[in-house]
Order: C-alpha cells, then structure tokens, then sequence
C-alpha cells in the first residue's frame, strides 16, 4: 500500500504506538504488583513514568522497555507472563533475589541479549524457554536449587549468538543437546551440579569454548572424554566428579589449558606426553590421579596437604619441596606412567 493516505498512516502508527506504550506500561505495573519490597519510586497503582523508575530503561522514543535492572534487592514474589510482551527488551537481570513461582516465557524475544536469573528460588521453567531468542548472548540460570526438574533442549539452537551459558545447580537432567555446531561464539559453558547422563556431544568438537564446566553430576557423565582434544580453544576444564570412562586424550592441540580437573571419573590408560610436558604453571592447577579408577592407592594416601608424605612423592630435605613424583615402577599401566596429582606442590615429574 504505497499510496496510503497520510492521514491514515498517521493515526495508524500513533494507534500502533499508544497500544505498545500501553503494554509495556501495563507489563511494568504487573511487575511491580509482583515483587517485594517495591523498589523506591515505584508505583503499584500507575504506569505514569515508568521508563524512569529505578532500573528501568526505555529506548529513545521512551515508551518502550529495553532493559529491567533489579539485581540484589532482597527482592521476594514473582516475575509476572506479562514480561513476555516486552518486545524491544534486550537485559533482563534479576540475579541474587529470593525470586519464586515460574521463570515466564521469554520465548521470541529477539531482541534480549541478557537474561541474569541466577541465584533466586524459581521453582519451574516453560518447556520452550529457549525458542527464538536470537540475540541472546548471555543466559544465567543457575543456583536456582528448587527449579524442578528441566532438560536443555535442542531449542538452544536457535541461541546463535550465545556466548556464555550458565546453568549450574539447577535441576537439569537428560543429555547434554548435540547443538554446539550452531554456536559458534560460545566461550563460557558451566553446567555443573546437575544430573546431567550420557555422553559428551560430538558437536563440542571444534567448538570456540574456553571454559567448560561439567562437573559434579549426580549420577554422572558416561562415555570418553576424547572430544575436549579437539576443543583447540579450551582454557579451564572441569570434568570431576562424573562416570567418564578410557584414556585422557591428546591435548597438544589445546594450547590454553591453565587447569584441567578430572579426579573422581573412570578414567584409564596412560596420561598423554603432552600433558605430562605442559609447561610448569600449567601444571600447578593439574589434578589427575583421581581421575583414574584402578590406582585408587595412589590418591588414597593423599588425603591431606601434606604431600611429602605420599607415596611415590620424594621432598627436598626441608620436607617443603616436592623434588619427584615417580611412579615409573608401579606398573599401573604397563608402561610409562605418570599419574600427577596435586601437581601444584610438584616440582618435576619422572616417568621413566
Ligand atoms: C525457596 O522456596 C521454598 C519453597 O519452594 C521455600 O521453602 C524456601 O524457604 C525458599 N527459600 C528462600 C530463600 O526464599
Ligand atoms: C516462537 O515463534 C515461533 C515462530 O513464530 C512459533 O512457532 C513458536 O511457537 C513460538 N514459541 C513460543 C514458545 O511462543
Ligand atoms: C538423575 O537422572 C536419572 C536419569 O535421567 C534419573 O533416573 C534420576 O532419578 C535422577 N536423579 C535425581 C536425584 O533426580
């Protein structure tokens, strides 16, 4: 319709204006009729004024909502539905509240960057949170201990732009979504104390990640950890605490690794050259030996910080000094082995 009359055009965008106005507005008085104590300059009984509240933020025309701020204020109550109609939000940050009730849909929000909900009470999440929210970047869920039980789903696709997930102590369970292909910006991945079951996705290979932490699941990851050898990004890597099975893989790729947890898993077979030459820092933050199920004689013993007094340890006169770890001749493996445990008191490591 070129020729509109310009009138019409006129009062049909002010009608188009006035109606959005009036939904974030009213979506604000929701809020604010939802959470306590009411922060100050809120109004429970009008709108008038909202883009200006404290931790609102409107876009230039000043009726609608792009950001809502109200991190660690004792808040309690809900976060109302009607947040879904907030179209032009783009930060969402609630984070360090005693929030409760559902996390409402946030589904086709495309506009929302920044979703911070962690560390609140929420109690339940909508099966299909996840879907079209195409410029999220930062999504933080996690320490919500009473969420009831969720799975992530293959909607996180559709998270193109995310760079950091966190979601860690709050009730996920199922598989870890095979997806990792279609997130090429992600760097942050902290998905631990969960119950997270299954493998390591296949898509992780190749992937931008820099920190992955998948530790502590309740009944444990399963299957090899041989794709983190191809994850060339990977700087922290936290993996204890599962039920991962077989060999640690090569890791000359993964040139930034600086900390490498993978105690209490099954793993078995010897630990690579490359790992045992990373450079010294990089092995102050190692500890492997858990990691392993057959030598459980080898970590038992070393219990207390005390290293000098482990097996296979040989200190300096002083007793302060780790000189060796040689564990050459216990035959774990059949071969050289090097188990390094508690690298950080370590001075040199013999295989041999
Ligand atoms: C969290 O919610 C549970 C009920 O779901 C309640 O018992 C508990 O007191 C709440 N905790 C906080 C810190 O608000
Ligand atoms: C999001 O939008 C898509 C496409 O319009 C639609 O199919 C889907 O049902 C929407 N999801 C939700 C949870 O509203
Ligand atoms: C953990 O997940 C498994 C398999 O999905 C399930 O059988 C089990 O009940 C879950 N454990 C808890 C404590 O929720």
């Amino acid at each position: 319709m070129g020729q509109g009359h310009p009138a019409l055009l006129l009062s049909l965008s002010l009608l188009l204006l006035s109606s959005a106005t009036a939904d974030d507005g009213s979506a604000i008085l929701k809020l604010a009729n939802s959470i306590t104590p009411l922060p100050s300059d809120w109004s429970t009984k009008s709108p008038n004024g909202f883009c200006s509240w404290r931790g609102i933020k409107c876009d230039s025309s000043n009726t609608r909502v792009t950001s809502i701020s109200l991190s660690k204020l004792s808040l309690s109550g809900t976060l109302p539905p009607e947040i879904s109609t907030l179209s032009e939000l783009q930060s969402l940050t609630f984070q360090d509240n005693q929030l409760s009730g559902a996390i409402p849909s946030l589904a086709n929000l495309t506009n929302l960057q920044t979703i911070l909900l962690n560390t609140n009470n929420f109690t339940s999440i909508s099966p299909g949170f996840l879907q079209g929210l195409t410029s999220l970047q930062t999504l933080s869920v996690g320490g919500n201990v009473n969420l009831s039980p969720w799975q992530l789903t293959a909607d996180l696709a559709q998270c193109a732009s995310l760079t950091t997930l966190t979601a860690n102590e709050c009730n996920l369970f199922g598989s870890i979504p095979d997806v990792f292909e279609s997130l090429p910006s992600l760097q942050n991945l902290r998905l631990s104390y969960n119950n997270f079951t299954g493998a390591l996705p296949p898509s992780f290979a190749n992937s931008g990640i820099q920190n992955l932490w998948l530790n502590n699941q309740q009944n444990g990851l399963t299957g090899s950890i041989e794709v983190i050898g191809s994850m060339t990004q990977l700087a922290q890597v936290w993996l204890h605490k599962n039920e991962f099975t077989g060999p640690i893989p090569d890791l000359t790729e993964c040139k930034s690794i600086f900390d490498l947890q993978l105690r209490d898993n099954q793993l078995s077979g010897i630990v690579p050259a490359s790992l045992v030459s990373l450079p010294k820092l990089v092995m102050a933050m190692l500890e492997i030996a858990g990691g392993f199920g057959y030598p459980s004689i080898l970590s038992d013993g070393w219990d207390d910080n005390n290293a000098c007094g482990w097996a296979f340890v040989t200190c300096d006169a002083d007793k302060k000094n780790v000189v060796t770890v040689n564990l050459a001749k216990q035959h774990f493996a059949g071969e050289d082995l090097s188990i390094i445990c508690q690298a950080r008191f370590f001075k040199k490591l013999v295989s041999q």
